[in-house]
């Protein structure tokens, strides 16, 4: 068993030390992250949240201390007590912000043992994901871990600051709700009482913060936990966070402004970097049509051309048959690519975006003795010149089209776009670039269930001059919808919503739904809209995005205590796992016989 802490207080943090202290007495605790012993005197780093300290042992000045600090081990939780001394010159180490300093130890209590760590407790560590998942409490003891944390709840602290000093209010919302068709596939909590009914985890808490802005809340914020089933990537978790707003008697404009001053906000007092405002606002249509993306990273060109006029009535069936069939060919000039690649790396694109659906990529090589390409032979001496000219094509450069139906070839090109710019190394990691995407399409079609869907969702209001469209050309509506992208990613993504009864049934109606069944979904909220509903809107941020990237991490999973991994289990507890019988039958649920009782 561990000694006592009794009569021992901690008088500071190891990593706030400075030689400011040099002469202090000192109480500290933490963990034990090294021990080295140099004959007569034995070196221990201590580590706690705030940083690493060097302890000394002298066995000159007590053989007992010594001895005991002679068995200490890497992770052994300890209290010393001791005086803050200056190192000697020679001994300075200047890769730890304590290097000047050390303290004499003159007391240690061993509070805890530890077991060997499966890995070391140090940042840069090479193990596998599985172990440090498994062992997720040791991973969040490195340094790197507890950073990305710290900024993690440094954001959330200036969002709270930030929205409490202009009016808003931090309201909760249920988490056990009502499931809705519309949206991604919904996480589902059996009812004991209620047998065969469920509730749903809430994917945000979009409804209830408008039934809010009807209760004359106005201005609401909350940091709330959403759920969402549905495939995981490095920037999609089943559970994340959002930071959700929404704001009554507003326009987008005004929306759009307090929202930009709030994440200027945070860069600056989080990061210490100054985001120029008002931010740039594109809308969806010119988005695609130069990057091929609705979250364009415009921290690098390589924007897209479109050259289906140079080639609509081409010989190149290729190119003249997708402008024939309403599609477009575009192509990018990766500038000085030509020189670089190898035609192994440029078939090597072509294999890269067929996984975005890409028939094929076609290419030109533009050389001083002239063009390699294989589609050169099919295209007149005018086009090729043409095409040359208005991609401003040079020696060195490699131009690389894709034809096909409008959709494809955005997608294709949007992620070779990323591809290249990867390749060639042209993003700058020291950039942010922030900017709206306005003008969203209200709809988009989905090919599975053969309908529309709202892009955003069902209760965002189309834009005035095409309400009238709704009907007719549904794929012709815009929204009053905007997303905020940083960097290429969607960090946040928001609308003005529709507060007309007659104007959310239409919409209903246009999303397939019939009267009754638009009722039996939302019969609350279309009731609700009956009784005095202010104009509103509002925006959801995705915190652990936005942490992330604070962070300089690739996948939120870092800027997450407890997250779960690629098949959405959690590997530290075994969740989601088989439950007890009687659980089973308390809630009249019965598992299908097919599905064996693997983890009992
Ligand atoms: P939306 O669905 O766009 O909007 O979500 C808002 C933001 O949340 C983040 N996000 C995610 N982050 C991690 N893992 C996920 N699975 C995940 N899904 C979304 C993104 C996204 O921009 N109620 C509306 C907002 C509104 O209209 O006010 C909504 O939820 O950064
Ligand atoms: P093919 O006529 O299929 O031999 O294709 C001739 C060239 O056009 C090859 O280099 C293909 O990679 C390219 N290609 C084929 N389909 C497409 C497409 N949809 N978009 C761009 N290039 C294509």
């Amino acid at each position: 068993m561990g000694e006592s802490i009794k009569g021992l207080k901690r008088t500071h943090m190891c990593g706030e030390l400075t030689s400011q202290n040099v002469g202090e007495d000192v109480i500290l605790m933490g963990w034990v992250q090294r021990r080295r012993d140099l004959g007569g005197l034995i070196f221990v780093t201590l580590r706690d949240r705030t940083g690493i300290i060097q302890l000394v042992f002298d066995q000159e000045e007590s053989s007992d201390l010594f001895d005991k600090a002679a068995t200490l081990r890497s992770e052994y939780v300890i209290a010393c007590k001791g005086q803050v001394i200056k190192r000697a010159p020679e001994a300075i180490n200047p890769n730890m912000s304590t290097g000047d300093i050390e303290v004499k130890a003159e007391e240690l209590r061993i509070l805890s043992t530890s077991e060997t760590p499966p890995f070391y407790i140090e940042d840069n560590i090479n193990v596998s994901e599985a172990l440090r998942y498994k062992y997720r409490y040791l991973d969040l003891r490195r340094p790197e871990m507890q950073r990305n944390l710290i900024i993690r709840h440094n954001i959330a602290n200036e969002v709270r600051r930030f929205l409490n000093e202009r009016g808003f209010l931090e309201i909760e919302t249920p988490m056990l709700t009502k499931s809705t068709p519309e949206g991604a596939r919904d996480y589902l909590v059996p009812s004991r009482v209620h047998p065969g009914k469920f509730y749903a985890l809430p994917q945000s808490p979009q409804l209830f913060k408008q039934l809010l802005m009807l209760s004359g809340y106005d201005r609401y914020y909350q940091i709330v936990r959403c759920f969402r089933d549905e495939d995981l990537r490095a920037d999609r978790q089943p559970e994340f966070t959002q930071i959700d707003i929404e704001m009554s008697f507003v326009e987008i404009d005004d929306i759009l402004a307090i929202n930009e001053e709030l994440i200027a906000n945070i860069f600056r007092q989080v990061l210490n970097v100054e985001i120029p405002l008002p931010l740039q606002r594109m809308t969806y249509k010119e988005a695609m049509k130069r990057y091929g993306s609705d979250k364009p990273d415009t921290r690098f060109g390589l924007e897209l051309v479109d050259i289906s006029s140079l080639v609509a009535s081409s010989n190149f069936k290729v190119f003249s048959g997708a402008v024939e069939k309403g599609g477009s060919v575009r192509g990018i000039n990766a500038k000085g690519a030509g020189a670089k690649f190898s035609r192994r790396d440029i078939d090597s694109l072509g294999e890269y975006i067929k996984t975005y659906r890409a028939k094929g990529l076609a290419w030109i090589n533009v050389t001083q003795e002239g063009v390699k390409s294989p589609i050169a032979k099919f295209l007149s001496q005018e086009e090729l010149e043409s095409i040359l000219k208005h991609l401003n094509a040079e020696a060195g450069d490699l131009l690389l089209f894709v034809a096909d139906e409008n959709d494809i070839v955005f997608q294709v090109l949007g992620h070779l776009r990323l591809e290249l710019a990867k390749r060639l190394d042209l993003i700058p990691n020291d950039k942010y670039n922030l900017l709206w995407i306005t003008e969203f399409p209200l709809f988009e079609y989905d090919q599975d269930e053969d309908r529309y869907v709202a892009k955003h969702h069902p209760f965002t209001s189309p834009m005035d001059e095409d309400l009238h469209l709704l009907e007719s050309e549904p794929e012709r509506v815009r929204a009053k919808a905007y997303d905020m992208v940083l960097n290429g990613n969607e960090i946040g993504g928001g609308s003005i919503r529709i507060h007309d009864t007659q104007i959310q049934e239409r919409m209903f109606k246009a999303l397939g739904f019939t009267n009754e069944r638009a009722w039996e979904q939302f019969g609350f909220l279309l009731e609700a809209f009956k009784y005095g509903t202010p104009p509103h809107g509002g925006i959801a941020y995705g915190l652990d995005r936005i942490a992330a990237l604070f962070a300089g991490r690739s996948s939120i999973r870092d800027v997450i205590a407890f997250p779960k991994v690629q098949n959405a289990s959690d590997l530290m507890t075994n969740a989601p796992s088989f439950v007890d019988e009687n659980q089973l039958n308390e809630l009249h649920i019965s598992i299908d016989k097919k599905i064996e009782n693997k983890d009992v």
